[in-house]
């Protein structure tokens, strides 16, 4: 497969991540040239005589507009690898997990994102694999739980048949509840007794962590969220630093189709180009809004790592750069009144979904598929980049409204 040779900077360099954002995965600089690559719409390339594994060949294969979105991915998550695109979010996290063994063990977080859940949930009732939950807070815990899956996995059915493995999926911060996993101590740990690891990086973005300069075998990312950060697309992407590892998700990709089109590919693309100022702007509202929000008396409870007394904010702070742009708050209220509350909102959006400009709010527990452990009054808090006193003003006035 072709691999995007046209990037100027596409050896290794200490530029910055904020500076990748804006100058990586752009055509040859060269007289005359576009600045910005074009949306290629082609289903199929010329070509004839046997197909090499550098030829683009079919539009199932690869696109010329995807592999700059995907150069500019793999240098921010530290590999000159590029990512993998895909259709969805969803699409890149079954990427990962279908290809473990019959036989294996995914140990998840208990408050995993739900739809990885639910894929995880149905590989084990098609006996493909079992899923653990584990509360990932509790570093030792999960150790634990890794030996002993390790040592209690099953012999391969037959001789040709693939060895089962132990699949670690991490999350940090935790969707909605912001726990966040000692990823260092983890990863490691799982690396040195043979557990393949998998960091779903959508939360906190590569601008905030790096998870394979910790050793994940895999980043997935729904880039419908911060990496476009538009809410205008739906993508996913894969990245890993072990080229044994990309040529077997990319064949797959190549079979299965799951591929994204150049069109979705290019609005990916140019959102990116901000997504260093996105984060900076919307990690700094956050801040101000879990402080306020904390101190306000019809708040139980507010978790954000950024808070200096939240039970992961020694570990965020030692391991990310920036606490992310999510935060969950509980009422002191019923179901219906933090529904009224949401409904309350003018100028936040009741809306799924996170890493857009605009914030969104929504009650969790609408979605019947959460964790059962997330309270009814909780509400998560995708903050945007507007400006800060608005947005306070309006969570203000929603509260008021409710708690009159
Ligand atoms: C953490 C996380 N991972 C994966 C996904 C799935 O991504 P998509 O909706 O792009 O399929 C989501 C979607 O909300 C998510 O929040």
């Amino acid at each position: 497969m072709r691999e995007n040779t046209s990037d100027p900077q596409s050896t290794p360099s200490p530029l910055s991540r904020e500076t990748l954002v804006v100058s990586a995965g752009r055509p040859a600089a060269e007289h005359d040239a576009p600045v910005n690559t074009p949306i290629h719409l082609s289903s199929t390339f010329h070509g004839s005589g046997p197909i090499l594994a550098s030829d683009r060949a079919y539009g199932r294969f690869t696109n010329p507009t995807w592999e700059e979105f995907e150069s500019v991915i793999g240098r921010l998550e530290g590999t000159d690898l590029p990512a993998l695109l895909y259709g969805s979010g969803m699409a890149a996290v079954s990427a990962v997990l279908e290809q473990v063994p019959v036989g294996s063990v995914i140990v998840m977080p208990e408050h995993t994102y739900l739809g990885t859940m639910a894929l995880a949930r149905q590989m084990q009732d098609r006996g493909i694999s079992r899923l653990v939950e584990v509360p990932i807070e509790d570093t030792d815990a999960v150790i634990r739980t890794l030996t002993e899956q390790v040592r209690t996995l099953p012999q391969p059915a037959g001789p040709d048949v693939a060895a089962p493995y132990v699949l670690f999926w991490a999350e940090s911060p935790t969707n909605p509840m912001m726990e966040v996993a000692d990823l260092p101590v983890l990863l490691a740990a799982a690396r040195g007794i043979g557990v393949r690891t998998a960091v779903d990086n959508t939360f906190a973005t590569p601008m905030a962590q790096r998870p394979l300069e910790w050793g994940a075998d895999y980043v997935v990312h729904s880039a419908t969220k911060y990496l476009a950060g538009h809410s205008d697309v739906i993508l996913g992407a894969v990245v890993t630093a072990d080229p044994e590892l990309r040529r077997q998700a990319l064949a797959k990709r190549s079979l299965a189709g799951g591929i994204p089109g150049p069109f979705e590919a290019w609005l990916g693309l140019r959102g990116v180009r901000t997504l260093a100022l996105r984060v900076r702007q919307a990690t700094a509202n956050a801040q101000v809004l879990a402080e306020r929000l904390a101190a306000h008396p019809a708040i139980a409870s507010v978790r954000y790592p950024g808070l200096p007394g939240d039970a992961g904010h020694e570990r965020a702070a030692a391991q990310m750069d920036g606490f992310g742009s999510v935060l969950s708050a509980t009422l002191h209220a019923d179901a219906a009144t933090t529904e009224a509350f949401v409904d309350a909102v003018r100028l936040w959006t009741p809306a799924t979904s996170l890493g857009g400009v605009e914030s969104l709010i929504e009650r969790r527990r609408r979605h019947s598929t959460e964790a059962k452990t997330v309270s009814e009054s909780l509400v998560r808090l995708a903050v945007g980049i507007e400006d800060v006193e608005d947005l306070w003003a309006d969570l203000l006035q929603a509260l008021d409204s409710v708690t009159r």
